[in-house]
């Protein structure tokens, strides 16, 4: 197959670990008979330096006519500064907005070779994480009418959280479908004891689970989530949740497996279009030294294979060699161990294309 990527490298480590996914790729292609047309394009703050705005309209356009999106990361502390709308990450915004990408699967999984980089007690660590969590990604706080104004006490400013039916209803069908591939469980988030647009969320949520008997639903108000998060992170299969709530619920569920540096994502809208990238962000202390670890970018990768192209073999076949890759102890700095052997970032590339 034939297929057109956008590659989107943005700032600090971003251009690194992409490089290393493109490897991957083009071995894939190679082994399984698929050619990559790769186009590159600015976003983040090297589009702020280059063209003046952290997401120009030919990147876009040319996300909206490629088959796949792969994305490094946006920010650093040189673009802090600048008005939110004008920052790199409003860059992200925008992308996931216009490209109506509206959920964002994140898997967290603790691998067997890193057990013990796992912040949390043996004993439960022992048992296993295997989370993936469906976030809302177009809507919600993220998107909904802010502003400011003054009110009776001074300068005020509002941020509103705004849920339609058909927003609800479709990220709901997304995190099923994906339940009914895993372990057949759903824990819907939300905050349906205080907020009015979380009890709208609940009801469509028991609405659309009429349709699949066959996975057990429960709820969580997220102050109770994020507790069961490290009590019972086995327990949790499929967690769906808005834009806000799982914006901090993916960063703990990330972090309760020990290395943000492995963990990929997938932004996924109603066609095939994705968008693919790593968790963690731009780094730039370690930016072009050969140190960032290309494991997430590459395991997003495996996730382009599975949901944007529905190339099953192909996305295995680059997990198992990132497994096998870790079980003969090579590790970058960031899951580095005693007994373990450090690489940089391209000898970890090389190492996975070779276990290919
Ligand atoms: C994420 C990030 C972004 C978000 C920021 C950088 C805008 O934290 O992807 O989780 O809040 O969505
Ligand atoms: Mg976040």
């Amino acid at each position: 197959m034939e297929f057109r990527i956008a590659l989107l490298p943005g700032d600090g480590i971003g251009p690194d670990v992409l490089e290393q996914a493109v490897k991957v790729l083009k071995a894939i292609g190679n082994r399984y008979n698929h050619s990559f047309q790769f186009t590159e394009y600015l976003v983040g703050g090297v589009a702020i330096d280059q063209v003046g705005q952290p997401l120009p309209p030919e990147t876009i356009d040319g996300c909206l006519t490629s088959d796949s999106v792969i994305l490094g990361a946006v920010g650093g502390p040189k673009w802090d500064d600048l008005p939110g709308d004008q920052r790199p990450e409003a860059a992200l915004l925008g992308l996931r907005g216009k490209l109506g990408l509206y959920a964002n699967l994140r898997p967290a999984v603790l691998h067997n070779a890193l057990r013990d980089a796992c912040p949390l007690r043996p004993d439960i660590a022992s048992k296993g994480i295997d989370i993936m969590v469906v976030r809302e990604l177009t809507g919600g706080m993220y998107f909904g009418d802010r502003g400011r104004r003054q009110g009776p006490m001074g300068q005020e400013a509002w941020d509103t959280e705004c849920y339609s039916v058909e927003e609800v209803e479709r990220i709901a069908r997304t995190a099923f479908e994906i339940a009914m591939k895993r372990k057949k469980k759903v824990t819907n988030v939300d905050k349906a004891n205080v907020l009015e647009s979380s009890r709208l969320w609940r009801s469509i949520v028991l609405e659309v689970a009429k349709d699949y008997p066959e996975v057990e639903l429960d709820h969580l108000y997220v102050d109770n989530a994020s507790m069961q998060l490290i009590r019972i992170p086995h327990e949790f299969d499929v967690l769906v949740t808005t834009n806000m709530f799982g914006d901090i619920l993916s960063d703990e569920a990330s972090m309760i497996t020990g290395s943000i540096g492995m963990l990929p994502s997938a932004s996924l809208g109603k066609g095939k279009l994705g968008m693919y990238e790593p968790i963690h962000g731009s780094a730039p202390d370690i930016a072009g030294q050969d140190k960032a670890n290309p494991i997430a970018t590459i395991l997003s990768v495996a996730m382009m294979f599975r949901y944007s192209f529905d190339l099953e073999e192909e996305a295995t076949a680059i997990e198992n060699a990132v497994t096998k890759v870790l079980e003969a102890r090579y590790r970058t700095g960031d899951i580095m161990s005693e007994g373990m052997t450090l690489v940089g970032t391209k000898k970890m590339g090389d190492l996975i294309v070779e276990a290919l």
